[in-house]
C-alpha cells in the first residue's frame, strides 16, 4: 500500500511563505517520483496568525499539528509585531510553545559547508578548503528558555529580571543518548559543550554525559567550555563532527556555525521529541534562519534551508532515506551547476531568484542519483 503522510504546513511570516512554496513543490515532485501520498494542511502561525485571529498560535493551528505526522515550519516574527508585549510576540507565543507542547527536546542543525561554497564562508580559504560538516545537536526544551521562575519585578525601587536555568538528569540523559547514537553512525566523535567551570547546570551536564559515554565505547568523547568552543569552531571547523549542548549555548553556536558555512539560508533543522504518531516519529522541521523581514516579498531569499528541512522530515519522521538523499543530492548538483541566490552569489556564478532556484532543484530531482544518507538516525 502507498503510505500517506499527513503534514501540517505552517509558513508563517517574512520569507516563510516564499521559501515554503518552493519546498512544497519539491516535496510534491518527490511524492510523484517515489510514489508516496502526502496530505498537506496549511495553518496560520506567528504574526500572520496574530493579524487574522489575535493569537500567534491559534487552537486550530495546534489541533492541525496534533492531527499530523510532522510539522513543516517556515519562520515567524518581524518588525510589525515587535511592539507587542514580549510574551505575545510571535517567537515566544508560537515557536517556543510548539516546541514545549510536543516535547521536541532534540534540535538537529547540520552545518554543511559544501566544497563549491567554501568561498562564501567568511573564514580563511585554508581553513574551509574542501568544505566541512558539523552536526550541532541542541537541547531544545530546557535551560534558560523555560526554567521557572521567570519574569520582571520591582525590588527596592529598581527593576529586576529573572531567568532560571534548570536541567534535570533525565533531560540530559535523553539528549546525550541521542547524540551518542548519532555520533556512533557518523565519524564516532562527539564534543559536549558546557560551562562547567562556572555553572552547576554544566557540572550535572558533564557528569551525566560522562556516564552515558560508557554505553558507547566506540565514540570518542571530548568536552569543551562554551567560550573555547566558540573559538575552536572558527580556528578549525574541520576538526569537528557532532557537537551536543544545552539550549542557549546551542542557539548561539548554531548561528555561528551557520555563517561559517557561508549562509544561514542553507541550514535546515529538525526538532524531534519522544512522540510517535502511529509508526511515524513526530517532528518539526524548519530553516535555522529567521523570517528575514528585510528581504521578504522580494523573491530573492534562498529556499535551500526550507527544501533541506523537507529532506530531514522525510528521513527522520518518515524513514524515506532515499528520497531525502535525492533532495540533498539535487541541491548539491544545482549548486555545482553554478546556480546561486543572492546570499551565496559570487562572480562567475549564476544569480537566480527564489523561484528559479526551486525550479532548478526540482528539475534535478529525477536525475540526481540517490546518495547514501549522510546523517542517518540510529534506532531509539
Ligand atoms: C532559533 C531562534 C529561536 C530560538 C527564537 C526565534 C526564539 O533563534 O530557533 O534558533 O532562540 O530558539
Ligand atoms: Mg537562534
Amino acid at each position: 500500500m502507498v503510505p500517506t503522510f499527513k503534514i501540517a504546513v505552517l509558513a508563517g511570516d517574512g520569507i516563510g511563505p516564499e521559501v515554503m512554496a518552493e519546498a512544497i513543490a519539491v516535496l510534491q515532485r518527490c511524492a510523484e517520483i517515489d510514489k508516496f501520498d502526502i496530505d498537506l494542511n496549511e495553518s496560520l502561525v506567528g504574526g500572520a496568525a496574530i493579524d487574522a485571529t489575535g493569537k500567534a498560535l491559534p487552537e486550530d493551528t495546534l489541533s492541525n499539528c496534533e492531527r499530523s505526522d510532522a510539522i513543516l515550519f517556515g519562520s515567524v516574527g518581524g518588525p510589525k509585531w515587535e511592539r507587542l508585549p514580549p510574551k505575545q510576540q510571535p517567537e515566544r507565543a508560537a515557536l517556543l510553545p510548539l516546541r514545549k507542547h510536543f516535547n521536541l527536546f532534540a534540535n538537529l542543525r547540520p552545518a554543511i559547508c559544501l566544497p563549491e561554497l567554501s568561498a562564501a564562508s567568511p573564514l580563511r580559504p585554508d581553513l574551509v578548503q574542501g568544505g566541512f560538516e558539523i552536526l550541532c545537536i541542541r537541547e531544545l526544551t530546557g535551560g534558560l528558555y523555560f526554567g521557572q521562575p521567570k519574569g520582571t519585578h520591582e525590588e527596592h525601587g529598581e527593576t529586576v529580571a529573572i531567568d532560571t536555568m534548570v536541567y534535570r538528569r533525565s533531560e540530559v540523559e535523553r539528549i546525550a543518548h541521542l547524540a551518542f547514537g548519532i555520533a556512533k553512525v557518523r565519524k564516532r566523535k562527539l564534543v559536549s559543550i558546557d560551562k562547567a567551570n562556572v555553572l552547576e547546570n554544566s557540572l550535572l551536564w558533564r557528569s551525566v554525559v560522562n556516564e552515558i559515554a560508557s554505553s558507547y565505547p566506540e565514540v570518542e568523547l571530548t568536552h569543551l567550555l562554551v567560550d573555547n568552543a566558540a573559538m575552536q569552531f572558527i580556528r578549525a571547523p574541520k576538526a569537528f563532527d557532532v557537537a551536543v549542548t544545552e539550549n542557549l549555548f546551542g542557539d548561539i553556536l548554531s548561528d555561528e556555525l551557520a555563517i561559517l558555512t557561508g549562509s544561514i539560508g542553507m541550514l535546515p533543522s529538525a526538532s524531534l521529541g519522544t512522540g510517535y504518531h502511529g509508526y511515524y516519529r513526530f517532528g518539526l522541521y524548519e530553516p535555522s534562519g529567521g523570517s528575514a523581514p528585510d528581504i521578504a516579498g522580494m523573491g530573492i531569499a534562498n529556499p535551500i534551508a526550507q527544501i533541506l528541512s523537507v529532506a530531514m522530515m522525510l528521513r527522520y519522521s518518515f524513514d524515506l532515506n532515499d528520497t531525502a538523499a535525492r533532495i540533498e543530492s539535487s541541491v548539491r548538483k544545482t549548486i555545482a551547476e553554478g546556480f546561486r541566490t543572492r546570499d551565496i552569489h559570487s562572480e562567475g556564478t549564476r544569480l537566480v531568484s527564489t523561484k528559479e532556484m526551486g525550479a532548478e532543484i526540482r528539475s534535478n530531482l529525477g536525475r540526481a542519483p540517490s546518495l547514501k544518507a549522510s546523517s542517518s538516525m540510529p534506532d531509539q
